[in-house]
């Protein structure tokens, strides 16, 4: 195995005090801001106290704050980041060896914590803000497992109360994921369940339905709202979450810059949107300055295609309707994904955020079938040793076939993508790839029609 070369460490590890001392909004650099939360029965921007019977305070005032770039990580959060962070920014000397290519590559590995993904860096910040409010627990949906299992362990290390709501084919699927959670002392619940008036009516309507993140939320949020002393918390798609994954950029950053490193193409795979933004946050800070010009590509599975193929528009957040409206790349609140294997990235639309980045021209997307993604995941676990999360791997597919392009063109480029967790709770998936059993469902024009027939009349919204 490759150890070091031209000077640049196999792994760049930073010194505990280079983590980073606050989080970078890259809001405050954007001219065109993300657009307002809205008030799904009269149309008006929420504000703080619009949003409070739902969220912690302080996190409604990270989220509302376009303003502010630097907002300090308090020092108990770090003392818990320490736990597992500043984590290694990788050369894939093993990888570029196996392809045979001139480029460059290397990723950020959020995988080397308990809960094995980048998750557990927003979770703390939530708990323990919740927390500091004095609530006594929190809910939350989790469709491949990752965020409930993060927000456990938080929650655990913290001593709140967590009730996760679960995509009920992750529940199936993934007993494992959630005996993690109950491990750590979360109540786990199938969704949609029969235990909130919101999952009783998504039974009603669609009997035998497996779920959907959409579906989970809507129930975790009606049961915050309905038990005193409880808030909702969010893995992904808000913009206080892209915050708080912004650790991950600050120290991607910060490794490169040690070794006088600048990347070409930084990549991220694309749920909600939370690692990408994350990643490259500060980044895109330079960009938007002018300063410097980065490739920026997010990547998203092919069965839910909400960058690629989706509407720019107001839509709800959830599937009952229940939560906040926000503008976003969408495929419809209604939108139910095949069952593809990458759970975390079956939502149906992006954060706010990176919507207005891409719809600007900031960044670029595309989306991949999972079979070639399986097929770059096998690839990267047998050469760089890790056996990558679904999700993560959408990433490495792509940051593969641009390696592959530069192999032709002869280009030295460096390219840098996020490892977002681990796939150890997903064998399932490798086994049905194993076993040819895996299927590439992309969904027809007509269906995406059909789901876009269901977005909000907003005002001003053609
Ligand atoms: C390992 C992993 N990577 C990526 C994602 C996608 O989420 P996001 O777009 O918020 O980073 C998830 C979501 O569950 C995940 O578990």
């Amino acid at each position: 195995m490759a150890t070091e070369k031209n000077n640049i460490p196999y792994k760049i590890y930073l010194a505990e005090d280079e983590m980073p001392k606050a989080w970078y909004n890259v809001r405050a650099d954007m001219k065109t801001k993300p657009a307002p939360l809205l008030n799904p029965g009269t149309g008006a921007p929420m504000g703080f106290d619009d949003l409070r019977p739902v969220f912690c305070d302080e996190l409604i005032k990270q989220e509302l704050d376009n303003d502010t770039a630097y907002i300090p990580i308090p020092q108990e959060i770090r003392d818990f980041y320490k736990m597992y962070r500043p984590s290694p920014l990788v050369r894939a000397y093993c990888l570029e060896e196996k392809l045979q290519t001139p480029a460059k590559i290397y990723y950020k590995f959020e995988g080397n914590n308990t809960s094995g993904s980048h998750k557990l860096n927003s979770a703390i910040a939530q708990a323990y803000y919740a927390k500091q409010q004095g609530l006594k627990g929190v809910t939350t949906e989790t469709g491949a497992g990752q965020w409930g299992t993060a927000l456990s362990m938080a929650c655990a290390y913290l001593g709140l109360d967590c009730k996760v709501y679960m995509v009920k084919v992750s529940y199936e699927q993934k007993p494992f994921r959630r005996e993690v959670m109950r491990t750590y002392g979360a109540s786990v619940t199938p969704s949609p369940s029969m235990e909130t008036n919101i999952g009783k009516a998504i039974l009603a309507e669609h009997p035998g339905t497996t779920g959907s993140l959409g579906c989970a939320i809507s129930e975790a949020v009606e049961v915050a709202t309905s038990t005193p002393g409880y808030r909702y918390v969010l893995g992904s798609v808000l913009n206080q979450v892209l915050l708080h994954q912004s650790v991950i950029g600050l120290e991607t950053k910060a490794a490169l810059d040690k070794y006088g490193i600048v990347p070409d193409i930084i990549i991220g795979c694309a749920g909600g949107g939370s690692n990408l933004g994350g990643l490259i946050s500060p980044f895109m800070g330079e960009k938007l300055r002018g300063e410097k010009d980065y490739r920026i590509i997010a990547v998203e599975p092919a069965s839910c295609p909400s960058f690629t193929r989706g509407k720019f528009a107001y839509d709800f957040c959830d599937t009952g309707k229940v939560c906040p409206l926000a503008k976003m790349y969408t495929l419809g609140s209604g939108f139910i994904p095949s069952p593809n294997h990458a759970g975390g990235l079956r939502y149906h639309g992006m954060s706010s955020i990176l919507s207005q980045l891409y719809h600007d021209g900031y960044m670029e997307a595309t989306s991949v079938e999972q079979t070639k993604v399986f097929e770059a995941a096998e690839m990267f676990a047998r050469v760089e040793g890790i056996l990558p999360a679904p999700e993560s791997s959408h990433a490495i597919r792509v940051a593969i076939d641009e390696a592959l392009k530069c192999k032709e063109t002869g280009e030295e480029k460096t390219i840098v993508f996020g490892l977002t967790g681990t796939g150890y709770f997903d064998m399932v998936a490798y086994e049905k790839f194993h076993n040819g059993e895996m299927s590439d469902y992309i969904p027809t024009d007509a269906e995406l029609e059909a789901s876009f027939a269901s977005l909000p009349k907003v005002p001003g919204q053609e």
